[in-house]
């Protein structure tokens, strides 16, 4: 398209890589579905609302740049996942995505299970009343402090992870007096499409243990001869942001041929298996995710057949969705700072957070839409790179977008589907003090994690 078809959209063609936006969306002022939280939509002064609050009226009593959480969305998503599953599995929602008092609440009334991977996740899930019994801890390098308080709080289940991890929690258990359920995670060696630092299945890497070449056999071999331990069965996760089904079907085909290797040298058939997380979700409008019902079936179907052919019970399957959970429940808001146009480029909108509050662009290369939601505008589309406010030029929230060539420093923009991985990797870079999110539900908004303070900051430096 010529550079004149468009005037505020400079050379658009040449500087978007292949694939990405090839022209402007029709209208800028729509709030995708497929990209915002349930509830969002635009009132008739043309403000975007979440719950039916206005975002001028959030960034008012809030402040910039916050997170909000649309609760029915993540509400209505942990029960999709629920019926998709249905009473024979189990659903565990990855705390790592994002995790607070109040999330804990809401899966434990939603009947979801929780995966943690630290101390921290742990202590936020007890403290909020999940039941030990369901919770998961993960983790390739569990600390004995970690270990010990989740044998003592009595935790449904630890994914071993080494060998070396096998003997410390059955140690640990058997000084406790307990006998600590254990799943074995392995390696499964499928390739995901997804980016190679969120991919956990292929073999050059630090999770779980292979099962080519035999360490995950030699695992279970190991774990099943200590007292402290109960093996109750094999854990796969192939990594995140995986949009078809192929990789999962993989896993359960292997997994299961491991089982059935099991049952053939021990005599036993280990009861469970979870396939872990890693369903994709739509950052823009052109992902297009599978439904929690689609990858239900996928698995059960696999693990049905599968085990049919190798003479084995079905386990009892379980899942671990994060980002399908959260990811699209919530958006960020930030205030539009200063506006640099770089001639025959782009234009540089900068505002109120970046890379402290989202680090995935850059860590990740991942893409986002965004969009002006103060109000609307009739402007022309204009090429545009939402940037932060932190000392390096990596620092871009939004790499490609188009917003009205009218944005201007006050205005509100936008991004969805951060509630993944957003708020629980936010960093204090350049003493940004993170975000608060808050939970909006019908009408009413509160805040379920507080912005940090300069107290905050300064309360750690001890001097
Ligand atoms: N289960 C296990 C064992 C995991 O390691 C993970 C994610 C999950 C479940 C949940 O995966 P999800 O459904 O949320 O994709 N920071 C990266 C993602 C790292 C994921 C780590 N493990 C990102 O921002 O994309």
């Amino acid at each position: 398209m010529s550079r004149s078809a468009h005037p505020a959209g400079p050379r658009y063609a040449d500087v978007l890589p292949e694939g990405h936006y090839t022209a402007p969306p029709t209208d800028l002022n729509a709030l995708d579905p497929r990209v915002w939280s349930r509830t969002v939509t635009r009132n008739a002064e043309g403000v975007a609302t979440v719950g039916g609050l206005d975002v001028k009226r959030l960034a008012e009593e809030f402040g910039t740049p916050a997170y909000f959480l649309d609760e029915d969305d993540f509400r209505a998503r942990c029960r999709a996942w629920r019926d998709a599953f249905g009473d024979d599995a189990d659903v565990f929602y990855a705390g790592k995505a994002f995790l607070s008092r109040a999330v804990v609440r809401w899966l434990h009334e939603e009947g979801l299970n929780l995966d943690v991977c630290s101390a921290g996740e742990l202590a936020t899930a007890l403290d909020a009343g999940m039941p030990a019994e369901r919770i998961a801890l993960h983790g390739n390098n569990k600390s004995t402090e970690e270990i010990t308080r989740a044998v003592e709080a009595g935790v449904g289940r630890i994914v071993l992870d080494s060998f070396q991890e096998i003997v410390r929690v059955a140690h640990i258990a058997e000084r406790l007096g307990k006998r600590q359920r254990v799943q074995i995670r392995v390696t499964v060696g499928v390739e995901a499409h997804t980016h190679e630092f969120i991919a956990t299945a292929h073999e050059d890497q630090k999770f779980g243990l292979a099962l080519a070449g035999g360490q995950a056999a030699e695992a279970v071999r190991r774990a099943l001869k200590l007292d402290g331990l109960e093996v109750i069965g094999i854990h796969s996760h192939i990594g995140s942001q995986i949009f078809d089904t192929s990789g999962f079907e993989v896993a359960a085909h292997r997994v299961v041929g491991l089982l059935k290797e099991i049952r053939d040298e021990h005599g036993i058939e280990l009861p469970e298996i979870d396939l872990g997380g890693g369903l994709g979700i739509a950052y823009t409008p052109e992902d297009d995710p599978r439904e929690p019902h689609e990858i239900a079936r996928a698995l059960g179907d696999i693990v049905t057949r599968e085990c049919a052919a190798a003479g084995l019970a079905v386990p009892r399957l379980s899942v671990e969705p994060g980002r399908a959970i959260v990811g699209p429940t919530a958006f960020t808001l930030y205030e539009v700072g200063t506006i640099k146009e770089l001639p025959g480029l782009r234009t540089y909108v900068s505002v109120d957070g970046g890379m402290s509050d989202n680090i995935r662009t850059a860590l990740y290369d991942a893409e986002y839409s965004v969009a002006l939601v103060s109000r609307t505008s009739t402007a022309a589309p204009m090429l545009s790179r939402v940037v932060g406010k932190h000392c390096e030029s990596g620092d871009i929230v939004v790499r490609d977008a188009f917003l009205p060539a009218d944005v201007a420093p006050g205005d509100l923009l936008a991004v969805p589907a951060t509630g993944a991985y957003c708020r629980s990797m936010a960093s204090n870079y350049n003493h940004a003090l993170r975000p608060p999110v808050v939970a909006v539900k019908d009408g009413a908004a509160r805040v379920i994690v507080r912005r940090e303070t300069e107290e905050d900051l300064l309360r750690l430096d001890v001097g």
